[in-house]
């Protein structure tokens, strides 16, 4: 802060840091709020400890910045340096077996699921973790920046409404649109059923007999990654998942419809076409397990059943 550097791009570094930081508040806010609100995914235990570290930000650099207070970084580090660990912690128990069996949500939606999973690395905690990240590195520059945030006591200050305003306005109609865009698909998709894509076998698949064998496994990978919102008995729990020991994807067929669904996640399609977006939450895909081979999801669907 009382560094006195000369260089116009340090300057202009520690000026415009906070609006990147603001910026990239109000994305994760809006991102987060999409996911929950528009596509339907709900937030897990670690997901709502993101959040209250995450939303304040939004509205402490705005006023931070509008103020002016020097004394900004001071405020944002600590949340978020803070929403970098959770993060962290998120996506190594999202990832890898770092930390076993161990998951802080005990009910509703596990922490390991993942409802997207773009590129095979980039998921929801993922996300948070780069927001938090470019807001700590702003706060820093900031902080270490030569600009005086104060005004001068001579000099009329005049407050950067426009630019605040500007990237709050900008951000927040981005997503309206996006989600504007998502309801017209959801409605304008043709209704009738559309023919699903035939997935490959492997040469390998279990005959009926061998999957009998397999039902055991199943019975385990389903209490892993699919009893959470189904039910321990394939029941069914109110609001998270419908029951499956009645469901045609299960009792019918040969499974590959079963395998196609579950993959792909969302919600089935119904005879007459549309879902009724009240109908509740889509399922994510693989169940939030990528993992799973189509060789598992056949030893879950065996298991179910059995039931
Ligand atoms: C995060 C919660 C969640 C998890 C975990 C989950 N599901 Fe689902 N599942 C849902 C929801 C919600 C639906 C209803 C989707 C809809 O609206 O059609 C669903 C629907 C289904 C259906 C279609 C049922 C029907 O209506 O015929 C199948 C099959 C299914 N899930 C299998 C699985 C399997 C197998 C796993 C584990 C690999 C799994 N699910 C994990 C939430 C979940």
């Amino acid at each position: 802060m009382e560094m006195e550097s000369e260089s116009p791009l340090a300057r202009w570094l520690a000026r415009s840091s906070p609006y990147v930081a603001l910026l990239a508040a109000w994305i994760a806010m809006s991102g987060s709020l999409y996911f929950s609100e528009v596509a339907g995914f709900i937030p897990c235990t670690l997901c709502w400890y993101q959040r209250i570290l995450m939303y304040p930000l939004a509205l402490i650099i705005a006023v931070g910045i509008l103020l002016p207070d020097s004394r900004l970084p001071y405020f944002v580090l600590p949340l978020s340096i803070l929403g970098q660990g959770v993060s962290t912690y998120h996506y190594l128990l999202q990832k890898t077996q770092l930390f076993g069996g161990h998951t802080v949500c005990q009910a509703g939606v596990p922490c390991t699921t993942m409802w997207i999973n773009w590129f095979g690395f980039v998921t929801i905690p993922f996300l948070a973790l780069v927001a938090f990240s470019i807001i700590t590195i702003a706060a820093l520059v900031a902080y270490y920046g030569d600009e005086p945030a104060e005004p001068e006591e001579d000099e009329p200050y005049r407050r950067p409404w426009l630019p605040v305003t500007g990237i709050v306005v900008l951000v927040v109609g981005a997503f309206l649109v996006l989600a504007q865009t998502q309801g017209q698909e959801a409605t304008a998709t043709p209704p009738e059923p559309t023919a699903l894509p035939v997935i490959q076998m492997p040469p390998d698949a279990p005959t009926p007999a061998a999957m009998a064998v397999a039902s055991s496994d199943g019975a385990q990978l389903y209490s892993q990654a699919c009893q959470a919102c189904h039910g321990p008995d394939g029941q069914g729990v109110a609001g998270l998942g419908p029951a499956l020991v009645s469901s045609e994807l299960v009792q019918d067929g040969d499974g590959e419809h079963f395998v196609t669904f579950v993959r792909q996640g969302g919600h089935v399609e119904e005879e007459e076409g549309a879902t009724d977006p009240a109908a509740g939450p889509p399922m994510p895909p693989c169940g939030g397990h990528p993992e799973l081979t189509d060789q598992d999801l056949l030893a879950i669907r065996a298991f179910l059943k059995a039931e």
